[in-house]
């Protein structure tokens, strides 16, 4: 199943290179911090088409068209076609591919690529977490020596003193920061250690559901920010982190 799904995201992430004049194919959602363009919505229908038949019965939960359907009932295909559609439109080249499936609510398999650097992350419920086919581990470097990533959670502008709070108090804990712009990846970015830590204060089922599985099959922990398990019916927060640091939040106000 891992295999037959990453290889549709592979072909996904063809339609995602073939981009050009992406400015041109942008329309705005809510805002102009709320995008979405014609190659979104052309990886989704992709998907949407390719992943279903394997499973039947499975739901299709995307972002751009949520089916009518409880994703934390039965069998369910949580999809961001394209995670870090700003970075997208804007040329920056940090974006993914993100496919999750869960049974009942638990993610059972995930796979996020980056096609940009041409980087897959794969993992399986119980059988460990995989970039390119080789093993990935969280990083074992404490706060102190280390850096995290962080997002704005731009769609829900009453977080902005929270977070820039929160960013405050682990930056002078730490050595920098980093705001991707893409979640799917700045999970991966945790689960293969290349950051200790990550956190949004609103995210989107679809934004962490295959990330999520990375972190814990690589050896890391993650929940909400207030310590409680994600959601993948609704919004929440995410807090992401190895081992090193998994108690530091208890430290810090996130008020
Ligand atoms: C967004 C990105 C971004 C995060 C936002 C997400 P999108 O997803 O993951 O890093 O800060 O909260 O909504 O809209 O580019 O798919
Ligand atoms: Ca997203
Ligand atoms: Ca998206």
């Amino acid at each position: 199943m891992l295999e037959q799904i990453a290889a549709i995201v592979k072909e996904a992430g063809e339609i995602v290179l073939s981009a050009h004049d992406i400015a041109a194919h942008t329309h705005e959602k809510s805002s102009a911090a709320d995008l979405v363009t014609e190659y979104d919505l052309a990886v989704e229908n992709f998907l949407k088409e390719k992943l279903p038949p394997l499973v039947p019965g499975a739901i299709f939960y995307g972002e751009e068209e949520q089916e009518n359907a409880d994703p934390a009932t039965g069998w369910a295909f949580i999809v961001d076609p394209i995670d870090g559609t700003t970075n997208f439109v804007r040329g920056l080249r940090q974006s993914a591919v993100s496919v999750a499936l869960a049974k009942d609510g638990v993610i059972e398999y995930g796979v996020v690529l980056d096609p940009y650097k041409a980087e897959l992350f794969s993992a399986r419920r119980g059988g460990g977490a995989f970039l390119n086919g080789s093993l990935i581990h969280v990083s074992d470097r404490p706060l102190s020596q280390g850096v995290f990533g962080m997002g704005t959670a731009i769609y829900r502008r009453e977080y902005l003193a929270p977070t820039m709070r929160l960013t405050e108090q682990l930056f002078r804990r730490s050595c920098d920061f980093r705001r991707m712009g893409a979640a799917a990846l700045d999970l991966c970015n945790v689960a293969c250690g290349r950051t200790e830590l990550f956190f949004e204060y609103s995210l989107c089922p679809w934004d962490y559901a295959a990330g999520s599985l990375l972190v814990t099959e690589a050896g890391g922990v993650i929940s909400t920010l207030d310590g409680q398990p994600l959601a993948f019916d609704r919004r929440c927060s995410c807090w992401a982190s190895n081992q090193v640091n998994r108690d530091i939040l208890r430290e810090l106000d996130i008020r």
